[in-house]
Order: C-alpha cells, then structure tokens, then sequence
C-alpha cells in the first residue's frame, strides 16, 4: 500500500516545510546535523534496545543530541518525542523488547500522516531520524526521505527478511527461543511417541523455520519458499520414520507455508499417530538478545551515526559478506533475497 502511495507521480505537496541546507558543514566537520531522532516501529526484535542504546551513545559521544520518538511514527506525528541521555540508556543493552516501544501506524500510511510526521519533526529541531524495523518502517522512512528528511534505518526484525541485508537484529535470539523451546517438546513427544507439529514466525518467510528445523533435527520442515505436497513430504516421511522404528516426529511449520493445527489434525487422521499442535506465536520475539543481535545492534547503531556524520543520509545499514556497511535507502527497498537452494537440499539431507 505504502509503495503505492509513495510512487514517483504521487509525491505529497510540502511547500510549508522549510527546506533545510544539510551542505553547512559546522566544526565537528557534520553537515549540518545536530539533533537527531531515534524510533523503534513495526513488530519489536529482541536488541532493538542495543539500537536504541548504540545510537544515543556514539550520537552524543559525537556531538550530537538525541531525541527518542516513543510508539513508532504513530509516536512522530502525534509528538511523542523528548531528549534521551547517556544514563537513559544504562542497563538497556540485555533487555528484549524496545523502551521506546513501538506501533504499526496507520495513519504514518498515508500522505497526510507522513507529512504531519515531517512537520512534528519540525517543532522538535530534529535534523534527521533513525528508524529500527523492517521493510515497512523503511517505506514510512523512504516516505520521509523523499520529502526532503534524512533518514537511516536499521534492520531489526526477527523475520530475516529484508531484501537488501544478510542479516537482521532479532532472528538469532528469535530462533534460540524457538530451538530451546522445540527441544521441549521432543522430551514430551518422545515420551508419548507422539508427532508435535509447531509453527513458527517469519511472516512470509521461511529462515527462521529452515534454520530452527535443522537445529532441532526436524523430520519435516515446511517453508513458503518451496512447494510441497502434503502426502510425499509429510506423511509418506513420517511413515518411512515409523516403519524404520522412529518414536516421535517433530514437524516445524512456517507461518507463510502452513496452519500447525490442521497440519496436526491430518497427521493423526492418515497416520494414525497421536500428534500435537504448538504455535510458537510471540514467545519468538521476546527476551534477552543473544551476543550476535547484541554486536550487530551495537555496531549498526554506530555505523548509523557514522553515516549522519559523514552527510551520507538515507542509508539503509545491512550486513553484506558478514561486514556492516549501508545502501541507499530507495535501492535497499527494491532489493529481494530468498533461501538459497544449497541451503534448502543441505537441510532435507540431514532429516
Ligand atoms: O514481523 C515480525 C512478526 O513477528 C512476524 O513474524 C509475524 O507474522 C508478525 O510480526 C506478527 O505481528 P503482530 O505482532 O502484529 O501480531
């Protein structure tokens, strides 16, 4: 919806909003940034904390103020907004969810809520805006940008599936809560000999499914990716395992590829083996971060300041070949990425 709103014929008029000279280089060698905003929007990850901690950090120990933005662009155009300190952010690193929480808005959709965003920004002295969340927090910061407000966004969803980055803030915690949580099940499922079916998250996306289904050692995985067909990739598998002595089956389902419940149901019905739905549901996105969302938060968060610093505005950072680097912000939009098919053989190889 967003792209359409946004689309080259359909830019919104901004004529009462002051253009800004971002060229005035001032002594700190910035061009013209002073004081930025932070938000964190659309579904929370585990270390958007880190983000939120990383940039008031290296903003403030560069020269710059921040100011955070509280509940997502629902926060910026209502004026949710006020200064964040360095000891604001103390004790903030290890914490799962956002501070400053967050929103989908759906006013932030449309023309009107994307300009009363600019002008908010406006009353605030806020030169430019950071933005922690996935491809639709980054349409509503392209929306921004595209009204003349400099903007760096910051991959953090549990999903892994933003185009233009290899990475994501979240998914390692997201899929650790998961993998944790599946072993559990198994001592249960293998104490019934039952089949325990569990969906987890990834919207339309399947990395978090694969990667947890190799980890668990699942019998069958099943990821929007890939087509399937239910009689050759579940039962007939499932039955294979049981006439080779197999005692319990764990199946891991994508939410974009499949409903664990009736998954579940049609396993008992055409096996005959007791079987166990288990949606994973928001548990994936909760919790401490692990190490790896931690670092990537962290030096995300510097490389975005970086970026401000540098007056290269409009930026998406990503992850590209393990490195932390950034992108232009409309071409990160437009790129795409799926599971490579290595990745996909590898996991059928091991089940
Ligand atoms: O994008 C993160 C995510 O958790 C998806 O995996 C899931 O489909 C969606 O958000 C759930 O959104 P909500 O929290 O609004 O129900």
């Amino acid at each position: 919806m967003l792209e359409l709103l946004y689309n080259e014929n359909n830019l919104p008029k901004i004529d009462t909003l002051k253009a800004k000279n971002y060229d005035d280089a001032d002594a700190a060698g910035a061009p013209g940034i002073k004081r930025i905003g932070i938000l964190t929007s659309g579904g929370d990850a585990p270390g958007m904390n880190a983000t939120i901690r990383a940039v008031v950090r290296a903003g403030i120990n560069s020269g710059l103020e921040v100011y955070g933005v509280t509940r997502g662009y629902h926060g910026l155009w209502k004026g949710e907004i006020s200064p964040i300190g360095m000891r604001d952010v103390s004790e903030t690193l290890q914490r799962g969810g956002t501070f400053l929480m967050t929103a989908r808005s759906k006013t932030f959709q449309t023309d009107e809520g994307v300009l009363k965003g600019a002008k908010m920004m406006e009353v605030y002295g806020l030169d430019a805006l950071v933005v922690s969340g996935g491809d639709g927090s980054f349409k509503g910061a392209r929306a921004l940008a595209r009204l003349g407000v400099p903007v760096i966004g910051i991959p953090g969803t549990i999903d892994n599936d933003i185009g233009c980055t290899e990475y994501t803030i979240g998914y390692d915690t997201a899929m650790n809560t998961a993998m944790e949580a599946i072993d559990k099940l198994r001592d249960t499922a293998s104490s019934h000999e039952r089949c325990s079916v569990i969906e987890v998250m990834g919207r339309r996306a399947g990395y978090i499914a694969l990667n947890v289904g190799i980890a668990t050692g699942a019998e069958v995985i099943l990821i929007p990716e890939v087509d399937f067909d239910f009689n050759r990739d579940v039962i007939r598998v499932i039955l294979d395992g049981r006439n080779k002595g197999k005692k319990h089956y764990i199946v891991i389902v994508a939410e974009g590829a499949g409903n664990a419940t009736e998954i579940a149901y049609k396993i008992e019905e055409q096996t005959g083996i007791e079987s166990r739905p288990t949606i994973l549901g928001h548990l994936q996105r909760g919790g401490s971060p692990t190490l790896r969302d931690r670092t990537t938060a962290s030096l995300m968060g510097v490389r975005a300041i970086d970026c401000l610093l540098a007056g290269r505005y409009n930026r998406i950072i990503i992850e590209k070949n393990g490195k932390i680097t950034d992108i232009d912000i409309e071409e990160g939009l437009a790129a795409s990425k799926t599971i490579p098919s290595i990745e996909i053989e590898n996991a059928k190889r091991l089940s």
